[in-house]
């Protein structure tokens, strides 16, 4: 998601620096970016010159810790994992200028909890995105418990300039949009676990049933089963109702690998689908 959010934020006029894990990967955000762009250009929504100008805007930046200066807002998009998100916010805390606002993508880590690892959790604030981050128009804005109102306000109005529609949201287990949807996806997951449909059967009554344009299964694996069960994961360790347990089949899929499109399987199989350089939408279900 970060490529995606940097794509957004460099589409509309602001400088990015993009850094993550390794420069193998930078580069491969990068390169999807590309990818994007050159969508764009070709359905003429943009020209050349508009591709290499929001290109031009996005710098790799190998180095947490040196040349942030004159970073005024950074956006964090890791994995959901506690002790990464603390420790990315502990770094930039020390590193960033004292007016800089620390925004985290979490999909449901508590914005309170990463907040106060800083030294500045009044400049601590949500700002999640969606997945595909250029089509989908909502951020929720999260409120930690320290959050200014300035933070709050400049990250809300930031989000209307991207063109995106915020939503205000309190800090709380899975905020709104994950509190809501996840249980649902994991609801599927259940319903093929107990046998009462097929993977296809289930993504086809959602598609065709609840206009969904993606049935659940199919989201799962767009978004990673990984993700999917970290947040089922913080939604049941926070709110302590066994209504949010993460049905044992989702476990089950994360433990061997199969995270979704990302690892080439997960509810589907992905593997054997390249087709002219593009991976094709879905294929055959694996099996259980
Ligand atoms: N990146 C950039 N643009 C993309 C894209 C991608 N990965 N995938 C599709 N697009 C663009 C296409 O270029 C196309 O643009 P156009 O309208 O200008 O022609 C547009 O999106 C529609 O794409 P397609 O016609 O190829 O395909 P669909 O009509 O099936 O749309 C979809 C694809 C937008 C991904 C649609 O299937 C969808 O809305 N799916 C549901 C997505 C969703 O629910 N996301 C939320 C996930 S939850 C989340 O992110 C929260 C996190 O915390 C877990």
């Amino acid at each position: 998601m970060g490529a995606g959010i940097a794509q957004v934020c460099a589409t509309f006029e602001h400088s990015v620096l993009l850094n993550d894990i390794g420069d193998e990967f930078i580069r491969r955000g990068v390169e999807g970016i590309a990818k994007n762009l050159d969508r764009d250009v070709k359905k003429e929504k943009i020209t050349d010159t508009d591709k290499a100008s929001i290109l031009g805007r996005i710098r790799p930046q190998s180095s947490l810790t040196e040349g942030l200066g004159d970073v005024d807002l950074a956006i964090e998009a890791a994995t959901e994992n506690v002790k990464l998100k603390l420790d990315l916010f502990k770094t930039l805390d020390a590193n960033l200028q004292s007016s800089a606002i620390l925004a985290s993508n979490t999909s449901s880590i508590s914005i309170t909890k990463i907040g106060a690892a800083t030294s500045r959790p009044e400049r601590v604030v949500g700002m999640h995105f969606f997945n595909p981050v250029p089509v989908m128009k909502l951020v929720e804005v999260i409120r930690g418990l320290a959050t200014s109102n300035e933070t709050f306000t400049a990250v809300r109005d930031l989000a209307a300039q991207l063109g995106k529609t915020p939503a205000e949201v309190r800090d709380s287990p899975g905020f709104a949009a994950n509190r809501i949807l996840v249980p649902m996806v994991n609801e599927a997951i259940y319903t093929v676990y107990e046998g009462v449909a097929s993977i296809e059967a289930v993504d086809t009554v959602m598609k065709l049933g609840a206009n969904h344009p993606m049935g659940p299964l199919t989201l799962a694996d767009f978004v990673g089963l990984d993700t999917v069960l970290a947040v089922l994961d913080v939604l049941h360790e926070g709110l302590g109702d066994p209504k949010y347990r993460a049905c044992p089949l989702l476990r089950q899929y994360v433990a061997a690998g199969w995270l979704g499109k990302k690892t080439g399987r997960g509810f589907y199989d992905y593997r054997a689908t390249v087709t002219n350089g593009a991976a094709a939408q879905t294929a055959a279900p694996a099996s259980r």
